[in-house]
Parts: structure tokens; sequence; C-alpha cells
């Protein structure tokens, strides 16, 4: 495993990359998650971002990547990962298995690296998993690790990426297994000024806020939807989708999301 990738981006000004998110590739191809194939509507989800935020430099897969942690669903996941031409960084969610997926995600363009050089940027990809909760921690290793890579790369602008949502989104059945120590992480965040936006998964559905002059934003699912505000889960009959980010040099952020049926945000 590759700790620190680096990447040069195709245009000196910016770097362009996806993120997808939540994917819940299952074991079995018969299984469904809410009447929903997972890898068929990933591989919509590709589609659509081939077709309309194409090409991109990397994409980001921020957690959830199966929903039954098993060496099959990784290699089903595989499948797919490994027909895009472009590096694909895997973190781990509430589903994933951390070991598991440092042992098979880590071939030709699929990693787990924890940091990637991309021009002007840093992304730092976070492991938040927790077991047996579908609520998450970060480690003080994880910690240290932020802390040690926010001091290593303070003449670039970065972007954090995890599962786990650091901030209520409004949803209690949610809120209630988001990340479980966000005053441990935000401490380590606010002793830098060059964090310029953290990134997460596990809500499946969009999430556009700001703290303290930094971007915190949340995507759809590439499958299944969550109906935000709701306090109870509910399924949200919204499309599956993706998020676009150009990263520019500058250290602005251009992004939206897209899904199936058209731009939402
Ligand atoms: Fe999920």
């Amino acid at each position: 495993m590759n700790d620190h990738f680096k990447i040069e981006p195709s245009n000196q000004d910016y770097a362009e990359l996806l993120q997808i998110t939540d994917t819940h590739i299952f074991a079995d191809e018969k299984d469904t998650f809410d009447d929903v194939d997972t890898r068929a509507s990933l591989k919509q989800v590709l589609d659509l971002a081939r077709g309309n935020d194409w090409p991109v430099d990397t994409i980001l897969a921020t957690g959830d990547l199966v929903h039954d942690a098993r060496t099959i669903a990784y290699e089903r996941l595989l499948e797919v990962f490994t027909s895009i031409e472009e590096p694909v960084f895997c973190l781990p969610g509430n589903h994933d298995s951390p070991g598991l997926m440092y042992e098979l995600l880590n071939t030709s363009n699929v990693h787990t690296s924890k940091s990637i050089e991309i021009g002007a940027w840093v992304i730092i990809m976070l492991d938040s998993f927790l077991l047996n909760t579908h609520a998450g921690q970060l480690q003080q290793h994880e910690l240290d690790l932020l802390g040690e890579l926010l001091e290593k790369h303070q003449d670039k602008h970065v972007l954090v990426c995890l599962h786990h949502p650091p901030v209520e989104i409004g949803s209690d059945w949610m809120d209630g297994m988001r990340l479980n120590n966000p005053q441990e992480f935000f401490a380590v965040l606010d002793r830098y000024n060059h964090v310029k936006a953290v990134l997460w998964g596990h809500i499946h559905q969009e999430f556009n806020a700001e703290r303290k002059g930094v971007r915190l934003m949340a995507s759809p699912s590439t499958c299944v939807q969550f109906m935000p505000e709701s306090g109870e889960y509910r399924k949200d009959g919204r499309a599956a989708g993706y998020r676009y980010l150009k990263l520019h040099s500058s250290g602005e952020i251009d992004t939206h999301t897209r899904r199936l049926h058209g731009v939402t945000g």
C-alpha cells in the first residue's frame, strides 16, 4: 500500500475530482438495497459522470463501499472500479471491513492511500470505522495522522475526507450515528488555516454548510437516497448521483452534485 500518492493534474490551474459514495455492493448479486440493484446503479452513475463531468483526475470513494463486508462483495466492486482508467481512492464506512479493504483494494488503479497530492492540493483520507456500530470515531492514531499531514503540507490547500458526518444534519436517526468525537476532529483542524473543505458520505443525501470558513459537504449515494430532515429512516425517491469538485490552485472550490435525472445542487 502506498500511503502517499502523487497525481499530476491534467490542468495546471485546477484539479478535477468525482466523489462517489455509499455504493453498498452486495456479495450476492441477487440482493438489493430497498429494491435497488446497487451495482447496476453504480454503473449508471458512472456512465452519467462519463457523459457530463469527464475526464477527471481522480475519484474518491467515501465508504460503505460494500453492504456486507465479505471478500466477494469487494471483488464485485473491483470489477467496476478496475474498468475505470482514473485512480480511485477508497476509505471505509460502517458497512466495510477496513482490513479487507487494505488487503483487496490496492491493485492497479485502486488505492487506500491516506494522502493524495494533486497540484496545489492535498486530499486526506481518514478512517472513522468503529466496530459493531453504525456510528463512527476517529481513533487517536487517525487524529495524530491528520495533525502530521496538516503540519507537513502547509504549502497546500487541503480537502479532508471521511465517512461519518462531524456535524448534525437535522435528521434524528442519522445524527445518532454520526462521528462520536467531532470536537477532537475540529480541534486539529482549527490549529491550521489551509483546510478548505471536509467531505463525507454516510447520509445518502446532499449537504452543504460552512464552519469557520471551511466548507462542509456530503453527497447523494450511488444507490438509495435517505429523506433529509426525517426523524426516522425514510427512503427518498430522488435518484442516485455523485459529486463533482473542481479544486482551483487559488484554493477556491467549484462543486455540484448530479443525479440520474439532472443537476440538483
Ligand atoms: Fe451508506
